[in-house]
């Protein structure tokens, strides 16, 4: 029994020393047969893929400098969207031919830890356990469907579980304009929060600003390179007091310059560095040479809670965290939050997509979409 025609899948053929090079040199796209049913178990599911996130940690796990990675050769694409075209006798009626469905990234793909790592998105077709598909929203097109979740259950990890956000409090968002950020603006704004969103672009910052940002701020840096303090602005915005959080997805100086725009007593939340990617060494070398560093006299002196907010890896060892997460999501959905989508590509550009990713040159989530079925 065939399931659909021939389509195309990525494959990573080996790590990169970085994210570019194995973009250049490791990814290859080719044709892909569709899953054979009879390989299968009862409880599969075959996706027709709609949409796949170009994500980030897609990058990073090309050049084997994430903390997981998948064994080579593997398909990348930790999240997408798509219909069911095959379901296993113990998944038929859960998810039946036609259901419209959105992958969970950390139980199947890439980033999960079991069988199913080799079956990333970024493909024609794609098998997943029944477990590990949820609905796609009523009214959401594929391509916002492959957005959500790793991105909103990372600002939810980080602004809620990790930084216990409260409404009137004031929350700095660097890298805003991004996947997460721009999810961490959305969150943040329906915590109750003041959000202030930095980043380097005007354009993008108008973006930022259309999501829900009540400022922004625009950084800069000099002829040497030197990032231009900002402390300034972040303290007329709040009065002279500085933030009450920090969500930090950029890392780099904006870390240091920002422990000097917060209260006492204030969350720093490390989310990631976008500005330093390349701490571990490349081609899965492990190690941290490149680590960033932050001052211990500012954590100290302004009495500051710096907390690590790793969504991932505190999932797989607490299970538990997640339900709650989930529930707040869904419980938003319904209140009309949505995803930005803010490029689409097809599949066949898949280098050109991951690097306009890695260069920040679209706003909130980009996708691929693999060829038209039949
Ligand atoms: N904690 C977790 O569980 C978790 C989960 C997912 C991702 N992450 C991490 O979060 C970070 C962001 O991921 P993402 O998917 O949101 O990436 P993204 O969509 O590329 O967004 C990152 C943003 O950071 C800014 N940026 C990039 N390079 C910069 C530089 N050199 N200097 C200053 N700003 C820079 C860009 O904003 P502008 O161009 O507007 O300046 C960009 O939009 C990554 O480090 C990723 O590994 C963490």
């Amino acid at each position: 029994m065939s399931v659909g025609p021939t389509g195309v899948r990525a494959v990573v053929e080996a790590f990169g020393e970085t994210p570019l090079d194995a973009v250049e040199r490791q990814l290859r796209l080719e044709a892909q047969a569709p899953p054979d049913p009879a390989e299968l178990g009862a409880s599969d599911v075959i996706v027709a893929v709609q949409s796949a996130q170009v994500g980030w940690v897609d990058l990073l796990m090309a050049s084997g400098q994430y903390q997981h990675m998948a064994a080579p050769p593997y398909t990348p694409g930790l999240e997408y969207a798509g219909e069911v075209v095959w379901s296993g006798p113990a998944a038929a009626a859960r998810w039946p031919v036609g259901a419209r469905v959105i992958a969970d990234g950390l139980m199947t793909g890439p980033r999960s830890l079991g069988p199913y790592q080799r079956w990333g998105g970024f493909a024609s077709y794609a098998v997943a356990p029944a477990a590990a598909l949820r609905s796609l929203p009523d009214g959401w097109s594929y391509d916002q469907g492959a957005c959500l979740l790793g991105s909103y259950e990372t600002a939810y990890h980080c602004l809620v579980a990790r930084g216990g956000v409260t409404a009137g409090e004031t929350v700095l968002i660097h890298g805003a304009s991004g996947a997460t950020g721009l999810a961490a603006v959305h969150i943040a704004k329906r915590l109750g929060a003041t959000v202030i969103a930095t980043g380097r672009s005007t354009e993008k910052l108008l973006a930022v600003r259309d999501n829900g940002a009540d400022h922004v701020i625009r950084t800069a840096s000099d002829a040497d390179g030197e990032l231009t303090p900002f402390r300034a602005e972040v303290k007329a915005l709040t009065g002279g007091r500085g933030v009450d959080v920090v969500y930090d997805g950029v890392g780099g100086p904006i870390s240091v310059e920002s422990l000097r725009c917060v209260r006492f007593g204030a969350r720093y939340l490390i989310v990631g560095w976008a500005a330093t990617p390349l701490v571990a060494k490349g081609a899965g070398g492990r190690g941290a040479p490149n680590a960033n560093v932050l001052p211990t006299n500012l954590i100290m002196m302004k009495g500051l809670d710096v907390l690590g907010c790793p969504t991932a890896i505190s999932t797989h060892l607490d299970p538990s965290i997640r339900a709650a997460r989930l529930a707040a999501i869904d419980g938003w959905i319904s209140a009309g939050l949505a995803p930005h989508v803010g490029a689409v590509y097809d599949l066949a550009d898949l280098k050109r997509a991951l690097r306009d990713k890695w260069k920040s040159r679209f706003v909130g989530g980009g996708v691929v979409r693999p060829p038209a079925r039949g």
